[in-house]
């Protein structure tokens, strides 16, 4: 006879569709971040099924308008009120017949044993026949090009409405491009710290440990990974040789482009991939100062300044109010990486769609207005600031910036040197998520005018 421990007795089975369910049921209906969602869940499984979690989460998230509607037709009425779990547990079982390899008779098996560790086994029927009959419904049909373009574009493009009409307004000729960009897993970027390899020698590291490179930017240390990799196997992670940075994430130093003795402020800073990103490129600058709103974001800064061993004064602060944290020494160079919409990084983080609101955006514009303000009258005469933002929504990057220098006669715009073709009137520099797989990203340069 084997005695179980008092641990062993204590574990609940672990069902991972029923976390997943549980996980967009918290982003979609509660509101709440998955960034914040899905490591509570992944901790209740091994390592092995993270991953496994990670990917029904985010598809589920990606597609939930086209899964939504998969499942309203083969349902009499909705799951409403306390039953609204079991709804995404559908939407989970859906996911994997319709975007997994994994078999069909498994997908709805696993799905349907998620029933008892929701403690819900009267649902069990439910979910079975819904899922056997859209695994059925499936087989052999063929979805053609008109039906799918008869579905209303929430739907087809798998994005809310008041999206896709910023999207269409702002960029009409490629708004679907956009769109579809936003639906693809995320490439998985490097940034070479100068400090210790070039780009090139670190390439070299990347082959002999069999990590292949998919592309390399030519104006930054950045490169793409062909398939994402654990971090643990990146040559000298740990001792700080590189980090994990989005490519158009790294353009920021580049166009900062801080010199010797710079007295420099990197106003929004959590979590400090640009601080430090800086710090590697301009050791030899006077001062960093890094400031954010959030003290519990600040401490992923201090985490990664300490793995790069990198140094910079750290400031709880708002940005824009400069009376609670300004010491009275004019910046050379400032970085405003903006609190933002988030919509360049849709892909990353595909809960954005459901948790930002078209209301958001104004109150965003304003806020992004102030600190810009604020941080401007903190600029040396002769000194520049970046502006940066992880959006693709004019209103908060070209148009907020055009609104500035009509209204700051000392603000004079720089070009910035992005390897693409300026069209005239364009202010800043807009990349795009469907263009060089990189992130979708704002930069605009302002020299503040000696007068
Ligand atoms: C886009 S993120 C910055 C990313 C960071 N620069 C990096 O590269 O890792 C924007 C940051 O602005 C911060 N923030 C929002 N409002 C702020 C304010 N009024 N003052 C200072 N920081 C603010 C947020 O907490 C968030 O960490």
């Amino acid at each position: 006879m084997t005695i179980k421990t008092a641990q062993e007795n204590k574990q609940k089975p672990v069902n991972i569709r029923a976390l997943a369910a549980k996980c967009c049921y918290s982003v979609v209906d509660q509101g709440r971040s998955l960034g914040d969602e899905l490591p509570k869940q992944q901790d209740k499984v091994s390592d092995k099924d993270k991953g496994l979690l990670q990917e029904i989460c985010y598809g589920v998230l990606r597609y939930l308008p086209e899964l939504e509607h998969d499942v309203r037709g083969l349902m009499q009425k909705p799951l409403t009120g306390k039953q609204r779990v079991f709804h995404f547990l559908l939407l989970v079982g859906v996911y994997q017949i319709k975007y997994m390899r994994i078999p069909d008779h498994a997908a709805v098996s696993e799905t349907v044993s998620a029933t008892s560790t929701l403690k819900n086994r009267h649902m069990k029927a439910l979910i079975n026949g819904v899922l056997r009959n859209f695994v059925r419904a499936s087989e052999g049909a063929i979805i053609t090009d008109s039906q799918t373009s008869a579905l209303p574009a929430p739907i087809q493009y798998n994005h809310p409405s008041w999206f896709i009409k910023k999207v269409q307004q702002g960029y009409p000729e490629k708004w679907q491009n956009i769109l579809n960009a936003n639906q693809q897993k995320p490439p998985m970027w490097l940034r070479v710290n100068q400090q210790h390899h070039s780009s090139a020698s670190y390439q070299k590291l990347l082959a002999t440990a069999e990590i292949s490179v998919n592309s390399v930017d030519s104006l930054s240390q950045a490169i793409e990974l062909t398939r994402p990799t654990d971090v643990s196997k990146l040559p000298g992670f740990e001792q700080g040789w590189v980090s994990i940075q989005d490519g158009a994430a790294q353009q920021a130093a580049r166009l900062l482009n801080c010199q010797k003795d710079d007295v420099v402020l990197d106003c929004c800073a959590a979590p400090g991939g640009k601080t430090c990103h800086i710090l590697e490129q301009t050791p030899n600058i006077s001062s960093m100062t890094a400031i954010d709103v959030e003290a519990s974001r600040l401490v992923r800064v201090e985490e990664n300044l300490t793995r790069l061993g990198l140094k910079a004064h750290i400031i709880t602060a708002d940005a824009a109010n400069s009376k609670t944290w300004w010491q009275g020494q004019y910046f050379d160079r400032i970085l405003l990486d903006a609190p933002c919409s988030g919509t360049g990084v849709i892909r990353r983080h595909p809960d954005i769609k459901w948790l930002r609101k078209a209301s958001d955006i104004d109150a965003l514009v304003i806020l992004q207005q102030r600190i810009l303000k604020e941080t401007w009258s903190l600029l040396k005469p002769g000194g520049t600031l970046l502006y940066a933002t992880c959006s693709i929504l004019p209103q908060e990057n070209n148009e907020q910036i055009k609104h500035f220098i009509e209204n700051n006669a000392d603000a004079k715009l720089l070009h910035i040197d992005c390897a693409e073709k300026e069209t005239s009137g364009t202010i800043g520099w807009q990349i795009l998520p469907d263009g060089k797989n990189m992130d979708g990203f704002y930069y605009a340069k302002l020299l503040k005018i000696k007068t």
